[in-house]
């Protein structure tokens, strides 16, 4: 059964999921691409450097920034980052409610031997330790995320990535 979603114009679509969880190829095929607010893509920008994990807080200085200026102008915003950590779901909530956004959150529940598949084909290797902690932060955030406030939640496994989102005009 392929999964429906539909949301407001005004809202924050905030992705979740460990690395190689499909997320920015799941964004990709189906939203314009300046409307996907990367964090990997603002750590690029500041530091030519995708992984260079030094520069976290000025990464996401402007990953938040670009976030609330789309907000700020009405625009249907997607928030590419892994998102596993509550304090980062927590923030994001936040932006959105401060802009009167409506709040969606998508966990990227994909199998662990899939992501780990996938990150051994990739030309920036995350690699399995990372992997494996990104998927205990799962676990909490499948846990979590029911009762942190978001108007939509959804769980999407590894045969939900046909999922239909329509954003009503
Ligand atoms: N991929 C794939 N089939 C899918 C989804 C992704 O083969 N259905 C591949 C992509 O081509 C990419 C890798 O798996 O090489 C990781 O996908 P990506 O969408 O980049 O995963 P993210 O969740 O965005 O990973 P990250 O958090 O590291 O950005
Ligand atoms: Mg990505």
């Amino acid at each position: 059964m392929t999964i429906k979603i539909t949301v407001p114009r005004r809202t924050l679509l905030v992705l979740c999921g460990p690395a190689g969880s499909g997320k920015s190829t799941f964004a990709a095929q189906r939203f314009i691409p300046t409307s996907i607010v990367s964090s990997d893509y603002c750590r690029a920008m500041i530091c030519d450097d995708e992984t260079n994990q030094r520069v976290n807080r000025d990464t996401f200085g402007l990953f938040d920034y670009i976030i609330q200026k789309r907000m700020y102008l009405g625009r249907f915003t997607v928030a590419d980052s892994t998102a596993l950590h509550a304090a980062a779901r927590r923030k994001l909530r936040a932006l959105s409610r401060r802009s009167g956004y409506y709040g969606c959150l998508l966990i990227f529940n994909t199998p662990l031997e899939v992501c780990l598949a996938r990150d051994k084909l990739r030309q920036r290797m995350v690699g399995e330790q990372v992997i494996a902690y990104h998927f205990d932060l799962l676990q909490r955030a499948l846990l979590d995320a029911p009762s942190e406030g978001w108007e939509q939640a959804h769980v999407l496994g590894a045969d939900d990535m046909d999922a239909e989102i329509e954003v009503m005009e």
